[in-house]
């Protein structure tokens, strides 16, 4: 080894042994191990050596620098360890007192909904799919039924994003329901198909108890040959049972939506009155949850299936409002405002 390592080596190992403190030691790593070390210095000029001394002086100077981190931590540790032993002789640690509990996290409620529900309707077959939140005019509207202009946009107030085409048009938007996936999922594959889609929606709206701008949605779908609205109701009624309980009655009844003929609204026996009538369901025993309805031709076309063999059902559900009901929680901007004293209770 050459004779200035050598020197560095042990006056470096000499120093570290007269060390009494944790300060000293990061003075000392500093100055032995430190960007501006002579050891640093030395492994970066190793370039500008000859080949053959290049090797020799690279090897000397990584065993002192392993050597060197290695003293170091040896020493850390021994003073560490000797600090604890000097506070508890001094009896400042009282190794009797409980340990600080750990913080535990846990699933959103709306994750955890969310996940209650798709397991239900994994169960009876259904995949789980995803799709974008930025969202084409052409899927959140008008492949389902709602052209420009059509009154039925009113439905749905909407975030436009600010993008404009050549011809000035503003085509691009935040979603403001997951149905634009029914298009998405028909277009890439073909039936037999059974597939739920949760995802967050967005509505221009001011916000109240029941609005959000953001909240999630579910939406289903279901398309092969001989579907009918039997299917719809026995597979949404099981889905309530499960939720909500194998006793729960549920109510079907006329509703409209451009891209589903017939649509129904589906409520269920109000949780609280049991159908007498209550404050929860404004005195009518029943509280609506989703709509639904058979997959409009128009659809079944538009995506290259033949109607005349292909039949579908659809729906679409506010995943919020489900723990709302369940747990009695009154104002829906709760889920969204980062309280861990709400949170913490699911
Ligand atoms: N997308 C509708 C909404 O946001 C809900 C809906 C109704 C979805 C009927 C459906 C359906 O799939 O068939 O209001």
């Amino acid at each position: 080894m050459s004779a200035q390592l050598e020197e560095l080596k042990s006056r470096g190992i000499g120093e570290l042994g007269e060390i009494g403190d944790l300060k000293e030691l990061e003075a000392w790593r500093v100055r032995y191990l430190g960007k501006k070390s002579v050891l640093t210095q030395t492994l970066r000029g190793l370039a500008a050596l000859p080949l053959e001394e290049r090797r020799g002086v690279g090897a000397q100077a990584n065993e002192v620098k392993d050597l060197f981190e290695m003293r170091c931590e040896q020493k850390r540790k021994n003073l560490e360890e000797g600090e604890v032993a000097r506070t508890l002789e001094r009896g400042q640690i009282d190794i009797t007192l409980p340990g600080r509990p750990m913080p535990f996290g846990r699933l959103h409620p709306t994750t955890q909904v969310t996940r209650q529900i798709c397991d239900i309707f994994f169960n009876m077959g259904f995949q789980v799919v995803e799709g974008p939140e930025v969202e084409w005019d052409y899927y959140n509207f008008e492949a389902l039924n709602i052209p420009k202009d059509h009154p039925a946009r009113d439905m749905w107030a909407t975030l436009w994003v600010d993008f404009q085409t050549e011809g000035g048009e503003r085509p691009m938007l935040l979603r403001t329901h997951t149905s634009p996936m029914q298009i998405r999922v028909m277009e890439r594959r073909r039936p037999p198909l059974r597939v739920v889609i949760p995802g967050k929606t967005y509505r221009y709206e001011a916000t109240d108890a029941t609005h959000e701008s953001m909240f999630y949605q579910l939406e289903g779908l279901a398309v092969d040959e001989g579907i009918t609205l039997a299917d719809l109701k026995g597979t949404l009624l099981h889905f309530a049972n499960c939720l909500f309980g194998e006793e729960r009655r549920v109510r079907f009844r006329c509703d409209y939506f451009p891209f589903v003929e017939p649509g129904v609204e589906m409520a269920i026996e109000c949780l609280v009155c049991h159908g007498s009538g209550c404050r929860l369901c404004s005195n009518t025993g029943w509280i609506e949850i989703l709509g639904a309805g058979m997959v409009h031709p128009r659809l079944l076309e538009r995506v290259g299936y033949d109607p005349a063999v292909y039949t579908g059902f659809a729906f679409g559900m506010g995943i919020e409002r489900i723990p709302m009901l369940k747990y009695g929680i009154d104002d829906i901007r709760l889920f969204y405002s980062n309280d861990l004293r709400f949170l913490r209770q699911f």
